[in-house]
C-alpha cells in the first residue's frame, strides 16, 4: 500500500485558530486553506466545533464552519447522502466522501484536505476538469448498432443484468483515481481506475454493440497498462466498488479477442 504524500504541519504553515465557545464535546478540524486572489501560500486553519451542536457527519462539521464560523470556505457539495460524489475529499490520509463519514469514525483532530494530486480551484476545491475530459473520451453512453435499440426497451436477462452490478453504482467521486500512484504520475496519458471502471461498464452491457471499438481505444501502454495492480483504488472507494478488478477484466478482453 503505497501512503499518500500529504503536506505535513511542518511544511504547511497553521493558520487562524478559532476557539469554540465554552463546550464540553469538542472536536478540533484542521482544515486546508488556499485561495489564489490572496497571493499568500496555502495554510492549515484550525476550528473546534462543539459536537453537541453538531451533525454526525464530516460534511455537517464542515458546513458548521461554513455556516457558523468562517464563511470564506470553499467546498462542494450536494446530496449529502453519498450519491453525487461531489464532497470527495482527503480525511486524515484517505480520499473518501465528507457526507457519509462519521466524525465518531476518527480520533483525535480531524485533518481535511482537497483530492490529492489535481490542481486546487480554492480551498476544498478540486479542479475535476481534466478527470471529466476523460470520463467523455471513453463515450459513456449506450451504443448500438441494432435499430431495435431505438425503437424498443432492451430487454436483458437476469445473466446479462447482473454483470452490471458493481460497475453502474459508480458516481464518479474520483475518489479511487486521485489514490492512485500511476494516476498521481501520468494521468495526462493514463485514464485512471474510476474511468477505467466506467469504460468497463459499457463493455460489460450486454446492450452495447461498439466493444471493438472500445477495446481498440484502451489498448495503449498509457490509457490502460499504466495500471500496476497497486490496488489503492479498491482500498479508498467509499461505495466499495472494485475498479483494479474492471480493470483486469478489460485486461481480459484485450487478450481473448
Ligand atoms: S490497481 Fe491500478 S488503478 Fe488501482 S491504484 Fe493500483 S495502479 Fe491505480
Ligand atoms: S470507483 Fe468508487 S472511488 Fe472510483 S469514482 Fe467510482 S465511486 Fe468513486
Ligand atoms: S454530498 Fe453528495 S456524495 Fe457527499
Amino acid at each position: 500500500m503505497v501512503e499518500f504524500s500529504l503536506p505535513a504541519n511542518s511544511v504547511l504553515k497553521t493558520g487562524k485558530i478559532y476557539k469554540a465557545a465554552a463546550a464540553v464535546n469538542i472536536r478540533v478540524f484542521e482544515v486546508y486553506r488556499w485561495n489564489p486572489d490572496s497571493g499568500e501560500n496555502p495554510r492549515v486553519d484550525s476550528y473546534e466545533i462543539d459536537m453537541d451542536h453538531c451533525g454526525p457527519m464530516v460534511l455537517d462539521a464542515i458546513l458548521k464552519i461554513k455556516n457558523e464560523i468562517d464563511s470564506s470556505l470553499s467546498f462542494r457539495r450536494s446530496c449529502r447522502e453519498g450519491v453525487c460524489g461531489s464532497c470527495a475529499m482527503n480525511i486524515n490520509g484517505k480520499n473518501t466522501l465528507a457526507c457519509i463519514k462519521a466524525i465518531s469514525d476518527y480520533k483525535g483532530v480531524i485533518r481535511i484536505f482537497p483530492l490529492p494530486h489535481l490542481e486546487v480551484v480554492k480551498d476544498l476545491v478540486a479542479d475535476m476538469s481534466h478527470f471529466f475530459a476523460q470520463y467523455a473520451a471513453i463515450r459513456p453512453w449506450l451504443t448500438s448498432d441494432s435499430q431495435a435499440a431505438v425503437d424498443s426497451e432492451q430487454l436483458q436477462t437476469i445473466a446479462e443484468r447482473d454483470r452490471l452490478d458493481g460497475l453502474y453504482e459508480c458516481i464518479l467521486c474520483a475518489c479511487c483515481s486521485t489514490a492512485c500512484p500511476s494516476y498521481w504520475w501520468n494521468s495526462d496519458k493514463y485514464l485512471g481506475p474510476a474511468i477505467l471502471l466506467q469504460a468497463y461498464r459499457w463493455l460489460a452491457d450486454s446492450r452495447d454493440t461498439d466493444d471493438r471499438h472500445r477495446l481498440e481505444q484502451l489498448d495503449d501502454s498509457f490509457r490502460l497498462y499504466r495500471c500496476h495492480t497497486i490496488m489503492n483504488c479498491t482500498d479508498t472507494c467509499p461505495k466499495g466498488l472494485n475498479p483494479a478488478q474492471a480493470i483486469a477484466e478489460i485486461k481480459k478482453l484485450l487478450i481473448s479477442r
